[in-house]
């Protein structure tokens, strides 16, 4: 089975030909990972959707697979106990009842129902932008970071003190790929945990609008969710809804830039046209490119390969979204591909719950982008996130007016 490197600054900025080639070798590879340690993963489409879908057989919870700690891992700092006990972490019937309770807000016509309002937020932050269109100006900084920030918290309804907080917080979990980056990670992550208590409490208090709200006076009403579990849930769509479409912006619009003849087809394209092109942007520039691990409940085979009771696999969704038994000429964007049945929102119960907010900031972004700036080019200073499993630009420079 091959060895793969999904971690290095080599495979970020150039994964394509890596990936295909691993994919000609067969429906497994595996890899050695910080804290996860050796790990399988699943390459082909048919083997994702496997791991993803069947919970009969792979489970989230790796107590539900012979492992004394829900990571799989001997041990947990303490700070990580609300990560572990999350959506995202939790198998049925847990999940099933967080993702009941959150799931409304996420749904395709209630976020539909805010575009104008996320249109709005697009416009100014794009208004921020220095109007000497010659300079080299880093995007990542000054539009792809603080936006999808901006997004999520207003949703969730977050005072102005405590968005600015969080941000200044957040921006400690850049460089979370080696053991120690993930730590230091986890250590921010208190400090996020902490504001999110206090925000919490003052919503208690003042009952206001937005899904922070929302959720506490479901809480109050079904007495169906922990306080931790309301604090984890936060988290995550916070955590979730922040960084990945941070990654989708800045990988995306450096797609649009480097493959050819992208960026002409871009700037034709009407509001339609950019719903199918962002799908192709998910599939192609592969912002979040593998899954949280699942767990093998019992002996089995998967794709032919057995796997053992306890052991650790993982859906390689960008792999999978270069399958040529499911994408015609997989390694070229086609910004009008149809059907397009990526994996990039990861699929089964745990797909992801913010991919339509998700799809709306990036067709709004890098729409009104590529027509504020159709002569933008992007400059030399890139440097890719060494964030393990997800590909995006830390740093994202472009002259504005070419
Ligand atoms: C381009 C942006 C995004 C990408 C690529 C992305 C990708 C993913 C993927 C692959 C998963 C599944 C992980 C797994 O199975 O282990 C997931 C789950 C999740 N995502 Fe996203 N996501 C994005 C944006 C968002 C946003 C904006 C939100 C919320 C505001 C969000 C909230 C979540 C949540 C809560 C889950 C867990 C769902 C569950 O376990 O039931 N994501 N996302």
């Amino acid at each position: 089975m091959r060895q793969l490197d999904i971690t290095s600054q080599a495979f970020k900025a150039t994964p394509h030909s890596g990936l295909a080639e691993a994919l000609r070798d067969g429906p497994l590879a595996h890899a050695k990972l910080p804290f996860l340690g050796n790990i399988k993963l699943a390459l082909t489409h048919e083997t994702v959707h496997a791991v993803l879908k069947d919970t009969d057989r792979f489970a989230v919870d790796a107590r539900n697979a012979g492992h004394k700690r829900a990571f799989g891992l001997p041990f947990i700092p303490k700070s990580l106990r609300l990560l572990t006990e999350n959506i995202l972490s939790l198998d049925d019937p847990d999940h099933q009842r967080l993702r009941r309770l959150s799931d409304a807000p996420f749904r395709r016509a209630a976020i539909e129902a805010g575009r104008e309002q996320v249109a709005a937020l697009v416009d100014a932050q794009l208004d921020q932008i220095a109007c000497d269109d010659t300079a080299e100006l880093d995007l990542a900084e000054v539009v792809f970071r603080p936006l999808p920030l901006r997004v999520i918290s207003k949703m969730l309804g977050l005072t102005d003190a405590a968005q600015d907080r969080l941000a200044q917080i957040m921006s400690g979990f850049s460089g979370a790929s080696s053991t120690w980056g993930i730590l230091r990670a986890l250590a921010a992550m208190g400090g996020v945990v902490k504001q999110l208590r206090a925000e919490i409490g003052l919503a208690r208090q003042d009952p206001r609008p937005g899904l922070l709200g929302d959720l506490i006076a479901a809480e109050a009403k079904d007495d169906q969710m922990s306080e931790d579990e309301l604090v984890s849930l936060i988290l995550v769509l916070f955590v979730a809804g922040h960084d990945t479409t941070t990654n989708l912006l800045s990988s995306g619009l450096h797609a649009l830039q480097t493959e050819p003849g992208a960026w002409e087809t871009a700037n034709g394209l009407d509001a339609d046209g950019w719903r199918i092109a962002v799908d192709e942007l998910m599939r192609f520039a592969m912002p979040v490119y593998m899954t949280k691990p699942r767990f093998v409940i019992q002996d089995t085979a998967l794709s032919g390969i057995p796997v053992k009771r306890g052991e650790k696999v993982m859906a390689l969704l960008g792999a999978a979204n270069l399958d040529p038994a499911v994408f015609d000429n997989p390694l070229q964007l086609d910004l009008s591909r149809r059907p397009n049945r990526h994996t990039g929102w990861g699929g089964g119960p745990h797909i992801c719950l913010g991919l339509h907010l998700a799809k709306m900031e990036a067709e709004l972004t890098l729409s009104k982008i590529v027509d504020r700036w159709p002569n933008l080019v992007l400059s030399e200073n890139l440097r890719w996130s060494k964030r393990l499993g997800t590909r995006g630009l830390e740093r994202l420079c472009v002259r504005l007016n070419g």
